[in-house]
């Protein structure tokens, strides 16, 4: 994820596109840059760092003569972020410059294509891949817009993308497919942008472009074009209410409803060029030339942990892997019993959560390989691990880590198939059904969600005068258990218990009374009629029962909330957003501070 700006008019463009990213910087902040087109010469500005270290660079030079340009903040998905991978990239002629929002799945092939071609990278982006595939565009096609059009036609993924040239001074272009893009009409200038508070002060009228659309714009007129076929499309205006603020959640009213609701693009760009169908593989070329582990250490905290629970189970069940999943503040003051045959796995969202590099540090000194799963590219556990694996959230700004975990979630499902596959443990028809089931798995979550907050919204209201909360699971559903306990007690500050059904009879059912719900899991799988007397036994205590279920199952509890079957491992992806939700709306009906809890930091970097 990364934030874009494009803009054309009659005000000074360079502090209005710094001003812009300010704005946007919720969407990326690893580094920054700016292109320009001053007295017909294409200038390019660039700082690897938050925004501030872009404008050190900008301070003291002349740059108000520029009324045309474009800005962009990122968050890096191909490459550390260092300031020859920050945008904007120039193509090798260095008349054209182009911002990126997305991953070309396929850049790879263009990259060869392009290098026999005799063309030259700076970088290890897809983005210098992409706009050199537009400057050839232009030598094939005669004209930017159809080089564009031209160069979109060899290109699989998803980008919104903005473009500059002093060959056109004071025109950008502009183009989406899968991530988002809005144009913003103001008098005598047009914006264009990921996002719409990039440009609220300036303008509330704007126009969402479509998968498929491009824009060419200048200071007094802009049109939208059908990227494939270059026929106009009539665009509709949109006046906006929001003020800035909002805006930036997207309408939502907290950045952990947002990232929830962003769940289903968040598997769609973890699985970008990761799933091949038509080969039945999973591609993680971060992997290639390592043999799967032949032991396997799982090793994070809290929400990763729980992530790192459930991707176990699938490991040892697909690639048959020995994998034990540990509490990193654990692992790492224990006499461990590693050597050269393990393989420590580190799961973090931020990368830099203290007890998780103690243990991966810990587990380096004594011969193990250390592999991470991270979401922040050039962290330190991106940088101390041998491979990485990165989920490609984008930034996660509520401190309740959300999407984080479906991310992870994501990633653990390819890994367990990818090892699979390379150990020949994994039926090809499995390995099939996985791949297309979680290909398709976005659409549904996004079909899902709204449903999904309503009954949350009900529960809520219903539940939220208790005290304390039992989330029991089994198999599978266990770590979600865990989760779903984590994530109301730390946003709600209701007390909250995870546990495995089975353990209730070993303790914990001594507590159950009415006042004391039990949030049961009890989803299609072999355990399910376990999971039932698990709760007949809550009921036998007048304990009250909400059960995530699934249709046609045989359960008489007092809230049933049933969602959607899907394949297998993958009704996790839709219990999650439930547990979550239901913890979202608890919170909020209750007045707390959703995106900041007390005593909690979006980043344990201390021990
Ligand atoms: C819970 C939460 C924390 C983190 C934990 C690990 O909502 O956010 O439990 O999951 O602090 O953080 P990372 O994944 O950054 O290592």
């Amino acid at each position: 994820m990364c934030g874009i700006i494009g803009y054309a008019g009659h005000r000074p463009a360079v502090p209005l596109l710094i001003e812009g990213l300010r704005r946007l910087e919720y969407r990326g902040y690893d580094s920054a840059g700016v292109a320009y087109i001053e007295a017909g010469a294409l200038r390019l500005l660039r700082a690897e760092g938050k925004l501030g270290e872009l404008e050190k660079k900008i301070n003291g030079r002349d740059v108000t003569m520029a009324t045309t340009g474009i800005g962009h903040t990122r968050w890096a998905t191909h490459g550390v972020p260092v300031e020859r991978n920050a945008h904007p990239h120039k193509d090798n002629s260095g008349r054209l410059a182009l911002i990126h929002n997305g991953i070309i799945e396929n850049y790879q092939e263009r990259k060869n294509e392009l290098l026999e071609l005799g063309y030259t990278f700076a970088s290890e982006t897809d983005t210098e891949v992409l706009v050199n595939l537009i400057a050839e565009g232009v030598k094939e096609t005669g004209s930017i817009l159809r080089a564009m059009s031209w160069a979109f036609a060899r290109v699989e993924g998803a980008y919104a993308v903005a473009l500059v040239s002093p060959d056109e001074p004071g025109v950008v272009y502009a183009a989406r497919k899968s991530s988002p893009l809005v144009f913003g009409q103001g008098v005598g200038e047009n914006f264009v942008a990921s996002d719409i508070p990039a440009f609220l002060p300036y303008t509330r009228e704007v126009a969402f472009l479509e998968d498929g659309e491009l824009v060419r714009l200048d200071a007094n007129s802009w049109q939208v074009f059908d990227a494939a076929t270059l026929e106009p499309v009539d665009k509709p205006l949109h006046h906006i209410t929001w003020d800035v603020q909002s805006a930036q959640k997207g309408g939502y009213k907290h950045f952990m409803l947002k990232e929830i609701f962003e769940q289903p693009r968040v598997v769609a760009d973890c699985l970008a060029g990761r799933v091949d169908l038509r080969a039945g593989r999973v591609r993680l070329p971060e992997l290639d030339g390592l043999e799967p582990p032949r032991r396997l250490t799982i090793v994070a905290c809290g929400t990763s942990y729980h992530a790192g629970l459930w991707g176990a189970a699938l490991i040892e069940s697909w690639a048959r892997i020995p994998v034990r999943v540990e509490i990193a503040s654990e692992f790492r003051y224990r006499d461990l019993l590693l050597d050269g045959d393990d393989v420590v796995l580190a799961v973090s969202q931020s990368g830099e959560t203290a007890d998780t590099l103690a243990g991966m540090r810990r587990a380096r000194e004594l011969g193990a390989r250390v592999l991470g799963l991270c979401n922040v590219v050039g962290s330190t556990v991106s940088r101390e691990a041998e491979r990485v694996v990165y989920t490609q959230a984008g930034p996660e700004i509520s401190v309740a880590s959300t999407k984080a975990m479906c991310s992870q979630l994501t990633v653990l499902y390819l890994l367990a198939l990818y090892w699979g596959a390379a150990k020949g443990t994994l039926p090809a028809e499995v390995a099939a059904r996985a791949l297309t089931g979680v290909h398709g798995l976005p659409q549904v979550i996004e079909a899902e969600l709204p449903r999904m907050r309503e009954r949350a919204c009900e529960l809520a209201r219903k539940y939220a005068s208790v005290r304390s909360f039992m989330y029991l699971g089994r198999g599978q559903s266990f770590p979600l258990a865990l989760e779903g306990a984590l994530k109301l007690k730390e946003i709600s500050y209701i007390h909250a218990e995870g546990y495995a059904s089975g353990e209730m009879k070993h303790g914990p059912i001594a507590l159950i009374e009415p006042d004391f719900p039990t949030f049961a899991l009890a989803l299609r799988d072999p355990l399910f009629p376990k999971v039932k007397s698990n709760l007949e036994e809550v009921q036998a205590r007048d304990g009250r029962i909400v059960a995530l279920t699934h249709p046609g199952l045989d359960l008489a509890v007092d809230d049933p909330w049933i969602i959607p079957e899907v394949w297998g491992p993958l009704n996790a992806f839709l219990a999650l957003p439930c547990l979550q939700l239901f913890a979202y709306e608890m919170a909020d009906y209750l007045g707390k501070d959703v995106d900041q809890p007390r005593n909690l930091a979006k980043s344990v970097t201390v021990e």
